[in-house]
């Protein structure tokens, strides 16, 4: 029997309600899978607290607090970004600040807001000085984000920027040809769209366009995953 199922075991033999959100896979799909084996959460409070107590890679040593993510745990919409910065990890929120604030107004024209789609990051901790997220950690943090996919069970993913991209997709195609396809979650038979970064925006507020046409795409998706 594995730690999974012993603990899911030992939750039922204590007669403890185990409640799981719409899309958690069944525990004996959760043992099948490798993705998900690492990260031994059976309900979305549980994995909550798994990263908030992770030291699975260095960034532990320098975070204020792990930035878990925000949002509805159901939503059809979730947002993947890169990773907190000094704000998000001062605040415990993903996206705060201009960026954040961007990052709203992108959802708004989509009549969307922070309590109608997920938000998470690909790491949960901010790498010092803002830095790039580095393999190790990004491999480290994945079984969290794919946990997350798998409770919240998503319509459409929005990746917003290059690394939040590539990771995700597990490539190293430039993000300017990413954005405009039509991208599944390796396994999933999930739709990613990809757009560019808010805080890139900020600099280059002339890409907004481009934005406006990924977000329509993610639309059309979105309509094709309700149908
Ligand atoms: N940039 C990101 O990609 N994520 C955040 O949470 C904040 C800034």
């Amino acid at each position: 029997m594995s730690a999974e199922s012993r603990r899911r075991a030992y939750l039922e033999a204590l007669q403890i309600d185990v409640y799981a959100l719409r899309g958690a896979e069944p525990v004996d799909a959760i043992d099948a899978e490798p993705r998900t084996v690492d990260v031994p959460a059976v309900d979305w409070d549980s994995l909550r607290d798994a990263v908030a107590e992770c030291r699975r890679c260095t960034l532990h040593e320098t975070r204020t607090q792990t930035v878990f993510g925000v949002g509805n745990p159901a939503a059809d919409w979730m947002i993947v970004g890169e990773a907190p910065g000094q704000e998000e990890d001062r605040r415990g929120e993903p996206f705060v600040g201009r960026a954040g604030k961007l990052l709203d107004e992108m959802l708004l024209s989509l009549e969307l807001d922070r309590g109608s789609v997920f938000i998470a990051n690909i790491l949960k901790c901010r790498p010092p000085n803002n830095r790039d997220p580095q393999a190790d950690e990004a491999t480290s943090c994945r079984s969290y984000l794919e946990r997350q996919i798998d409770f919240v069970a998503p319509k459409v993913i929005i990746a917003v920027g290059r690394i939040a991209a590539q990771h995700l997709l597990n490539t190293d195609e430039p993000i300017g040809r990413m954005r405009g396809k039509r991208h599944m979650l390796e396994d999933r038979q999930l739709p990613v769209v990809v757009t560019y970064h808010p805080a890139y925006l900020l600099r280059s507020p002339t890409q907004k366009r481009k934005v406006w046409q990924d977000l329509l795409m993610a639309r059309q998706m979105m309509d094709e995953a309700n149908q």
